[in-house]
């Protein structure tokens, strides 16, 4: 892996949570409005994962991007308020995995739960090594991370068609199209298809119009949502067009035509 990567560098947001700054992407990790209440936005109350962390379905989730790893903490706080007894797993990818040192110095605002996790993610960032790692973060959430490129994932190989066993919630979380467009494309986006359920629905901060052309693309049915701390947009799509009755569909047909003309190469 890149090992002469610089470090980014910790920055504190408008909720009191900490982001990253990366020099390698020039742009931060989160919305420098609140990182916390960003992700809880975005990834946990639009999308439903908040309730089905709070129920006994099976869950298996996906994330882009494993960064400082602020969202396996949500979960696992959602788990802790939660009566929830059916494990839950957590699957994520990083290429550019943060120092451990770096890890020990996040701080998540007025949440004592998520603060006191911070050793616990500075072990996994200690422990990780190239490839597949697993970790039993409680008796309640396993985590399967795979340090290296998103492209060299195995698990997208192994999964057929067929499999309906696959992950119900897939959480799009890497920098934005402009500056990491090589995973906005419609393979990035026809893979978390082939590893998702049925019913999967798949969140992202992202608006843009070619990233939504992609999903598209790649199959999945797509619509706008409100956007977190002032940001007027973000996007949901799903496999299934009824978990999106809540939301306005943006037109998918239209987008995959105006992606085949070239109006976003
Ligand atoms: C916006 S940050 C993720 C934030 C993270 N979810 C969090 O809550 O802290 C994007 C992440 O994607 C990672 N990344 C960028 N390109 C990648 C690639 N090709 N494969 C795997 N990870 C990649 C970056 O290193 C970074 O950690």
């Amino acid at each position: 892996m890149n090992s002469e990567k610089l470090e980014p560098q910790i920055r504190e947001t408008k909720d009191g949570s900490s982001t990253l700054f990366s020099s390698q992407f020039d742009q931060h990790y989160h919305n420098p409005n609140g990182a916390v209440a960003e992700s809880r936005h975005v990834f946990f109350e639009t999308t439903g994962l908040s309730r089905e962390l709070a129920s006994e379905n099976a869950l298996t989730i996906f994330e882009t991007g494993f960064g400082t790893g602020l969202n396996l903490l949500l979960c696992l706080d959602y788990l802790h308020k939660s009566s929830r007894k059916t494990p839950v797993t957590f699957k994520s990818i990083e290429a550019y995995p943060i120092a451990p040192e770096t890890a020990e110095k996040l701080t998540f605002g007025d949440e004592p739960f998520l603060n006191q996790q911070v050793p616990l993610l500075a072990n996994i960032f200690d422990q990780l090594t190239p490839g597949i790692n697993h970790f039993e973060i409680s008796p309640l959430l396993q985590l399967e991370l795979f340090y290296g490129y998103f492209d060299e994932y195995p698990g997208f190989s192994t999964v057929s068609e067929a499999d309906n066993t696959g992950c119900h919630f897939i959480l799009h979380d890497p920098f934005s199209p402009e500056v990491n467009p090589e995973l906005w494309t419609p393979d990035v986006f026809k893979k978390l298809f082939s590893v998702s359920s049925p019913q999967a629905v798949i969140a992202t901060y992202c608006a843009a119009t070619s990233a939504r052309a992609a999903m598209a693309v790649a199959g999945w049915n797509v619509a706008r949502a409100k956007g977190a701390l002032g940001k007027r947009e973000m996007t949901v799509a799903s496999k299934s067009a009824d978990k999106l009755s809540l939301f306005k569909r943006v037109n998918e047909k239209r987008l995959k035509e105006r992606f085949e003309k070239g109006d976003f190469s």
